[in-house]
C-alpha cells in the first residue's frame, strides 16, 4: 500500500517543488514577516494551496495539517504533515537550499509511515516508507559509517526565538562544536535529516521544531539505517519538538554532549 502511495506523493512534492523554483530569485516572490526572525513568502502559500488540492484529489480519506494554516480533518487514521517550503529564510534570501516536505503519520500507531522530501534546485527527491528502505532519486541510501564523533560533521539549527537563552540552542552548540570535526547550519531541518540519511552528515540535532519539519526526514533517517530520538535518547515522537538523528554509531555520544 505504502509503495504505491509514495509514488503518488512524489508527484505532488515534485509539482510543488517546481512551483517554488519558478518563484525563486524572481520579482514575483513577496516576503512578509511573522516576526523579525520568521519570514513567510507568497510562494509558501501558493505551494501549500497546490499540495492541499492534490492531496485532497489523490487521498480523499486522509487528513492534512500544513504549516501555513491549512487543515482538513476527516475520520480515519492517516494524516499528512505538510511543509510547503522548508527553509523559507534561505528561499527569501536567494540561497539555493530549500525543499518541500510531506510526512504521513498514523495516529493509531503514533508513527511516521511514509515521507517525501524534494529539493527542486538540486533535483533530489528523498523518500521512504516504513519497512521499505530509504531512497534518493530511486537509489537506496545509507547513513555514514563514522564511529568517532571527533571526525563527524554535525548539523543543527538556531530556532526563531534567538533572544531566549532557554530556547536558542546556544548552550548545546557550545558543548558540541569543540568536540566534532565541524558544524553545519544549512537552514532546512528536512534536508538536514535527509543529509544524515545519505551519509553527508553524521548527525543532527535541533530544538523547537514542528511535526511538518521532522516527520518525513525522521523516517528517511530510520529507513537508511540511522537512529532518531529525543534529547534524552528516548523514543522519537513527532509531536515533541526536539530531535537527535545520527548514523547510530555516534548517537549516545551526541546525546551525552547535548544533555551535558
Ligand atoms: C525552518 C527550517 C530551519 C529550522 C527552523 C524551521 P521553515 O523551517 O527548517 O532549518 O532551523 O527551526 O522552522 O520555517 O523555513 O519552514
Ligand atoms: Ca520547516
Ligand atoms: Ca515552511
Amino acid at each position: 500500500m505504502y509503495a504505491e502511495l509514495i509514488n503518488k506523493g512524489e508527484l505532488i512534492a515534485r509539482e510543488a517543488g517546481n512551483l517554488l523554483l519558478q518563484g525563486f530569485r524572481s520579482p514575483e516572490m513577496k516576503i512578509s514577516y511573522k516576526s523579525r526572525t520568521n519570514l513567510v513568502t507568497n510562494m509558501d502559500r501558493f505551494s501549500e494551496k497546490l499540495i492541499l488540492r492534490r492531496i485532497e484529489e489523490v487521498f480523499p480519506d486522509h487528513s492534512i495539517i500544513a504549516e501555513e494554516g491549512s487543515e482538513k480533518e476527516v475520520r480515519g487514521d492517516l494524516v499528512w504533515y505538510v511543509d510547503p517550503l522548508d527553509a523559507t529564510n534561505n528561499y527569501a534570501h536567494g540561497i539555493a537550499y530549500f525543499c518541500v516536505s510531506l510526512g504521513l503519520v498514523s495516529r493509531k500507531e503514533k508513527k511516521v509511515m511514509a515521507g517525501i522530501v524534494f529539493d527542486p534546485w538540486h533535483n533530489e527527491l528523498f523518500s521512504a516508507y516504513r519497512g521499505g528502505g530509504a531512497f534518493l532519486n530511486g537509489n537506496a541510501i545509507h547513513v555514514s559509517a563514522t564511529a568517532d564523533i571527533g571526525i563527524s560533521i554535525i548539523a543543527t539549527g538556531i530556532p526563531y526565538e534567538k533572544d531566549d537563552p532557554g530556547r536558542n540552542n546556544i548552550r548545546q552548540l557550545t558543548g558540541v562544536a569543540p568536540r566534532v570535526q565541524d558544524i553545519r547550519r544549512m537552514g532546512s531541518a528536512a534536508l538536514d535529516l535527509c543529509s544524515v540519511a545519505c551519509g553527508r552528515f553524521d548527525g543532527y540535532w535541533e530544538p523547537e521544531l514542528q511535526p511538518w519539519d521532522m516527520a518525513a526526514g525522521s523516517l528517511i533517517v530510520e529507513e537508511a539505517g540511522g537512529e532518531v530520538s529525543g534529547y534524552n535518547g528516548e523514543s522519537f515522537d513527532v509531536c515533541i519538538p526536539r530531535i537527535i538523528a545520527t548514523n547510530g554509531l555516534i548517537h549516545n555520544h551526541l546525546v551525552y554532549l547535548i544533555e551535558s
